[in-house]
């Protein structure tokens, strides 16, 4: 069985499963359950000073069947207090020393503050703190979360600040609600982050009802903008991560994964675009804490099939993958082609790529069937009609060898071409003046 234990900041953690900071690390008792079933690290909901939350304060969207594939919430940090909350970190580091206990962090800013609570979760033996920058709603109205992370020199000063106070490592949570997600990393470091995590929710509106025109989640007859989490934002998690990973001022400075995270796959695609530990949030609060259980198992076991003895060697293996698009071959070339005895002749395709893309396929409807077929001198390979096809592996985009030699888009333009571009189809010539 391959080794899931990895190493951050300094920090040793049995495997780089971790919860991140929210309702399922609200308390100790929580979080005891959590090793029990197999996390390796929680981080504790934020400490600060204890809130009042509203009634309600979570609404999802759910899509074809799979509820909460998007979930929003306006909730804020604890409204537990900080004693309560320090009493039972040490018992859970007491009971669970080999588990990491990171705490997260939101205070006013000032350094007195954040010295004060430092010291304080320190002393309660966390073994990293978190600062949240993060929180995109509520807090940010009272100037921290997100109104500290959406600014680089605010990061970049409270991160700096926290390292005068701290011995132990820094996490600094990013928020995702900016242009560039870099200059947020590249501030954080510049304060001496040791780490960070990343994202934290997306500001959103799920929905609205269209009785009473409140948007959801209701709280009386109004509504606020949440913090989008769960299976929807993996794709905006996974860039955010691949783009600090790559970047040359960040290089080497560990990335704990969060978004959208559910099943080992998720895992291992977070680690493969850098991130050393990953955390969880929306999928325990759908399913519980027993899904580690499945991660374990199946990256164990995908990692024994690609002959790894350690997670740490699928760390960052994609992150070169990720090129700038003018250095992507412009002369490889896929043509979508048709399983026959698959197709359900519905027509799906047919539709999609003549309304919404390229016209590429071919339609006869005979014997009370529709039936369906490539046509290879108008295909560009955009793979639409393989992403609507119902039928699991009925189109299939092939790879044609053409003999053309590869080439970028900086390769095209220069004077010493090293081939020819591989001919493009001509599309809407067919209407002309009526
Ligand atoms: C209900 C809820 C409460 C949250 N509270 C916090 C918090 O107190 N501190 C924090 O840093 N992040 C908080 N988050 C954000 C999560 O830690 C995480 O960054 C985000 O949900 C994305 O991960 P996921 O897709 O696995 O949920 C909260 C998220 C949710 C859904």
């Amino acid at each position: 069985m391959a080794d899931l234990s990895v190493n951050i900041c300094g920090i040793e953690s049995p495997n780089p499963f971790w919860l991140a900071s929210a309702p399922p690390t609200n308390t100790g008792a929580q979080i005891v359950r959590a090793f029990d079933a197999g996390w390796g690290g929680a981080v504790w909901k934020t400490l600060g000073d204890p809130i009042e939350n509203v009634y309600s304060r979570y609404s999802s969207v759910d899509m074809n069947g799979q509820r909460m594939m998007g979930f929003s919430n306006i909730e804020l940090i604890t409204d537990r207090s900080l004693e309560i909350n320090l009493i039972e970190i040490a018992e859970v580091k007491r009971r669970y020393p080999e588990n990491v206990v990171v705490v997260s962090l939101m205070v006013d800013s000032n350094p007195d503050a954040w010295d004060t609570i430092i010291k304080q979760v320190e002393q309660a033996g966390a073994d990293a703190i978190e600062l949240n920058f993060g929180c995109p709603h509520g807090m940010s109205e009272r100037g921290m979360g997100s109104a500290v992370g959406q600014v680089p020199e605010y990061t970049c000063d409270i991160t700096g600040w926290a390292k005068e106070s701290a011995t132990v490592p820094v996490f600094v949570k990013l928020t995702p609600n900016i242009t560039d997600i870099r200059v947020a990393a590249r501030a954080a470091k510049t304060g001496g982050a040791d780490a960070v995590s990343l994202i934290n929710t997306i500001n959103s509106i799920t929905g609205v009802d269209l009785d009473s025109f409140t948007p959801r989640p209701v709280v009386g007859r109004m509504s606020s903008h949440g913090g989008y989490s769960g299976p929807a934002v993996k794709p905006i998690g996974l860039n955010m991560v691949a783009s600090i990973a790559a970047d040359p001022f960040t290089e080497g400075l560990p990335i704990s994964g969060i978004g959208g995270i559910a099943t080992w796959q998720d895992v291992a695609e977070y680690i493969l675009l850098g991130a050393t530990t990953i955390q969880v949030c929306t999928a325990v609060m759908h399913y519980g804490y027993r899904i580690v259980e499945g991660m374990a198992e199946g990256l164990s076991n995908y990692l024994d099939s690609k002959g790894m003895a350690s997670v740490n060697e699928l760390r960052g293996l994609s992150v070169n993958k990720v090129v700038d698009w003018q250095d992507l071959d412009v002369n490889y070339i896929v043509k979508a082609e048709i399983d026959q005895d698959k197709c359900i002749h519905c027509g799906l395709c047919y539709i999609a790529c003549y309304d919404g893309a390229h016209q590429a396929i071919g339609v006869e409807y005979k014997d009370d069937e529709t039936k369906v077929w490539i046509i290879d001198d108008l295909c560009v390979g955009c793979n639409l009609c393989s992403l609507v096809c119902p039928v699991q592996g009925c189109i299939e985009m092939v790879e044609r060898d053409h003999g053309q030699t590869h080439m970028s888009w900086n390769d095209y333009l220069s004077d010493e071409k090293p081939g020819e571009l591989y001919p493009r189809p001509k599309h809407g010539l067919t209407i002309g003046p009526t």
